[in-house]
């Protein structure tokens, strides 16, 4: 965690804003590493005497969760895998546990994200050009800044981030932008950090429990202004009306309410700033209840079972909030393996606060 972000920030106890004990920030209360201006290990601490809520900072990402005995219970081992094993090891280890694992989600999670985010920049990659083309997300990330020409930068946050390629984007674009990439997948906040630090390593599956160590150097631009923490997009650590970029790309349909993200997100944009979203709406009830999902259920209803008009008028419901562009189906995919990719049509909306 770097201190120019923890400062900028300003994290509040996520406890006590779920349990409505009100707005109290967080202290850097141990340090135990640090290099340069980035805390590698350490313990946050709510300034509540009435709470003294603890969070850890682990390999530098700090896990700023409201319930973090669940996070930690059910998402520890992402951050805590070893990720240095022999491939050969590796590959003995993904056969043994077998498809459908915790270990093999894991790695085709890195697979998928890890490939869509940095592949462009592998020098031993080669791509094939009737398949999957790396950088997807990106692409949905640039056409949505052309739909939002005047976004600013400031605060920016990147939630869903992912492998946080995204989070690098947006400080090339906004060079007086502090970016902070939040998601709630402890593993792909171990890529995106080292994508910062310069070095990648991550397992490209060719097919079934076949996978491919992949390990280079990179150089991302603006790379210094960028964080990665562990939180959860629908409770965001901050005070409202800060942000000056939010971007939430292909997260509205991976969280259990997304009309409760579209209002936390909102809630915390500065004034006159942009909200950058981008959704395949593409329902499971792992991730959302049906009684949650905007669309996609219901076709006796008003909308005919269609989800853009509901988002639309969701949006257009958020105090200030006003939708400046929009795609209806823009591109994106996800690499599954070497001779499988799911094909989406995201639906892209560029929305801004009044000033
Ligand atoms: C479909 S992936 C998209 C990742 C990336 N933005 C992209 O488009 O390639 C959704 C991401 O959202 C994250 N996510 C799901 N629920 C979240 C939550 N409540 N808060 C923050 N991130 C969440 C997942 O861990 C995952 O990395």
């Amino acid at each position: 965690m770097r201190r120019r972000h923890f400062e900028a920030f300003h994290p509040l106890c996520p406890h006590c804003l779920r349990s409505g004990a009100g707005e109290w920030h967080l202290v850097l209360a141990h340090v135990m590493a640090e290099q340069d201006d980035d805390i590698l290990s350490g313990i946050l601490q709510c300034a509540n005497p009435g709470c003294l809520h603890e969070y850890p900072i682990l390999g530098g990402i700090p896990l700023i969760v409201p319930e973090l005995r669940r996070t930690l219970g059910e998402r520890a081992v992402e951050l805590l895998l070893r990720d240095d094993l022999d491939p050969l090891l590796e590959s003995l280890l993904g056969d043994a546990v077998g498809p459908d694992s915790w270990f093999d989600s894991i790695r085709l999670t890195a697979s998928t994200y890890g490939w869509d985010g940095y592949a462009d920049l592998d020098p031993t990659e080669e791509v094939v050009p009737q398949g999957p083309q790396p950088g997807a997300v990106r692409r949905c990330l640039a056409r949505l800044l052309e739909l939002s020409p005047g976004a600013t930068g400031g605060l920016v946050i990147d939630t869903g981030c992912g492998a946080g390629r995204t989070s690098f984007d947006l400080a090339e674009r906004h060079p007086d932008a502090l970016v902070l990439g939040c998601d709630v997948n402890l593993g792909m906040l171990r890529l995106a950090r080292r994508a910062g630090e310069g070095r990648m390593r991550y397992p490209r599956r060719r097919i079934g429990l076949v996978y491919d160590r992949r390990e280079f150097a990179l150089c991302l631009p603006g790379a210094e202004r960028v964080d990665f923490w562990a939180c959860d997009a629908t409770s965001l650590p901050f005070a409202p009306g800060r942000a000056g970029l939010v971007a939430a790309l292909n997260l509205f349909d991976c969280v259990p309410d997304p009309r409760q993200l579209l209002a936390a997100l909102a809630a915390h944009l500065a004034p006159g700033g942009s909200l950058l979203l981008a959704t395949p709406y593409d329902w499971a009830t792992r991730a959302t209840p049906v009684t949650a999902w905007v669309g996609g259920h219901s076709q006796r209803g008003g909308t005919a079972g269609a989800a853009e008009p509901l988002l639309r008028a969701l949006i257009a419901a958020q105090p200030g909030l006003t939708i400046r562009g929009e795609d209806p189906g823009f591109p994106w995919q996800t690499r599954l393996h070497d001779r499988s990719a799911v094909a989406y049509r995201a639906h892209l909306l560029a929305a801004v606060k009044q000033p």
